[in-house]
């Protein structure tokens, strides 16, 4: 029989000792401060990555001395530990768990931090996690410190079908000269890959080419968003006022995706801009002067809308100077196996998947379809193909249980289960798959899914919220 100790003191004085001793066997490195923030402690482990040569180096100097962005200081302060973080040090990612130290009366003296080793097990997928969600926070930075480049070419426009051709054609006139254009097309049928190509192919390529949708401006907002305002104009948010989208592209492109949805009231403004190449900003009164091309987009037709009253008719001539009609995909059937394999490749090139092929029966299976979201929904589709698929072989029977159906209407019939249920049960359901494929179908983008389903943008927020359907309306930039 072994002798135990029993008493209750002992154990509470050997169980922090012991926890204490782990976590420092465990951890990479501790080191405490007492209130003011210097360091009373730090042990040797914890020397090469502080870059100190003795202990000594480190006692009695303020904490951030040492550690240049350190938090103990804060819990030092606030009695309020971090238990878990990550902390940068000497350009490596240290997991660490930072704690107060307290006296008997419980009043804050102090505080203890570990580093604790990241070849402890549990930790490996924090670790891992974390330097994915850095390297996608760096690409995301890189993205928005550059947000005035297009990255596409008229190689990136692919088919050879005649009205392909022809649009690429018209496109490439268009980047010789820097007329206004007007790029006219269904969703997803390339409008943005086109006019980035246009301007890559242009005498402006090395300038800014600045992308606005302006279905996705509040009509309030677009008057400043284009022009910018001058300090002062508003109270609040704006007062040091900003440049507009017109200033920022100054020298380059302005794309004007959805230019049906301008407000009436500001399309003088914009007309007045591409005839004299001049506007006032918010609250001024004083003309500047751009050097922009512009090249706008539609889905809708302008035309009709020329002759509802809803789109000025001086504004549309203008516009209409150079247009080019970018054709759907389900009149461009012959283009399909060349676009699904670039698409496929790109797949491939952005790494989810080693390979990915399609088959004649495959491609038949597509070619069956109308495809109301054009490209952007075949690769959709495709994507969505792959992640069932176990080849990397697409073939008919892949896309069998993807395709809403070979009469190509967004949502299929609900599905008979034999189990009858109310009507107004089953007319929901259907009510809301329907939603979710012009949704899916549009990539998110309310307008474009609505108008598609040939109803308004506020019947369409209406009926999501009607069933807690959730999207962000902004448009992929
Ligand atoms: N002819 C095409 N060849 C290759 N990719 C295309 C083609 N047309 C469209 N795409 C791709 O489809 C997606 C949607 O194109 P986008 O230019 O955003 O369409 P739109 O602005 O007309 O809605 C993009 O990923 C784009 O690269
Ligand atoms: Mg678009």
């Amino acid at each position: 029989m072994g002798h135990f100790v029993s008493d209750p003191a002992t154990i509470r004085a050997r169980a922090m000792e012991t926890l204490f001793e782990r976590l420092e066997d465990l951890c990479e490195g501790a080191i405490a401060i007492d209130r003011d923030g210097h360091v009373v402690y730090v042990n040797e482990k914890y020397l090469h990555s502080l870059r100190l040569g003795h202990i000594s180096d480190a006692i009695g100097r303020p904490i951030e001395e040492i550690i240049p962005n350190s938090l103990m200081r804060r819990v030092a302060e606030t009695g309020e530990p971090i238990l878990l973080d990550i902390m940068e040090l000497g350009g490596e990612q240290l997991v660490v768990t930072r704690m107060p130290i307290e006296d008997e009366n419980r009043n804050v003296i102090g505080a203890i931090g570990f580093v604790l080793s990241d070849r402890v097990d549990s930790l490996k997928p924090l670790i891992a996690r974390m330097g994915q969600l850095e390297s996608d926070l760096r690409l995301a930075k890189r993205q928005l410190s550059q947000p005035r480049s297009a990255r596409f070419t008229f190689d990136d426009y692919v088919g050879n079908t005649e009205r392909i051709a022809r649009a690429k054609e018209l496109a490439g006139r268009a980047a010789r000269q820097s007329v206004t254009v007007l790029l006219a097309g269904e969703t997803g049928t390339g409008k943005e890959l086109l006019a980035q190509a246009i301007h890559n192919a242009s005498g402006r390529a090395d300038r800014p080419f600045v992308s606005v949708n302006v279905a996705a401006i509040p009509d309030t907002l677009v008057e400043s968003e284009f022009f910018g305002t001058v300090p002062g104009a508003y109270t609040g948010a704006d007062r040091k006022g900003r440049d507009g989208k017109f200033r920022s592209a100054d020298g380059g492109t302005l794309f004007l995706d959805e230019i049906g949805e301008m407000p009436l009231q500001l399309q003088s403004k914009l007309l007045r801009v591409l005839q004299e190449r001049e506007f006032e900003p918010v609250g001024s009164d004083k003309v500047t002067k751009v050097d922009v091309r512009v090249i706008a987009a539609t889905n809708v037709d302008l035309q009709k809308r020329v002759s509802e009253g809803t789109f000025r008719a001086d504004l549309f001539y203008r516009l209409n100077v150079l247009t080019i009609a970018l054709p759907p995909l389900r009149d461009c059937a012959g283009d399909l196996p060349d676009i699904c394999a670039r698409l496929l490749d790109d797949i491939v090139r952005s790494g989810d998947y080693p390979s990915a092929k399609i088959t004649p029966s495959g491609l038949a299976a597509l070619a069956c379809y109308d495809w109301p979201g054009n490209v952007r929904e075949l690769r959709n589709v495709l994507e969505r193909a792959l992640i069932l698929s176990d080849s990397g072989r697409l073939a008919g029977d892949d896309f069998a249980r993807i395709l809403p159906g070979a009469e190509g209407k967004v949502a299929g019939p609900p599905v008979v289960t034999g189990a009858v249920v109310p009507y107004a049960q089953a007319e929901a359901a259907f009510e809301k798959r329907t939603l979710e494929g012009a949704l899916e179908a549009a990539n998110g983008q309310i307008s474009e899914a609505a108008r598609m389903l040939r109803i308004s943008r506020a019947t369409f927020y209406k009926k999501l919220a009607k069933f807690g359907l959730a999207v962000s309306d902004s448009s992929p930039v």
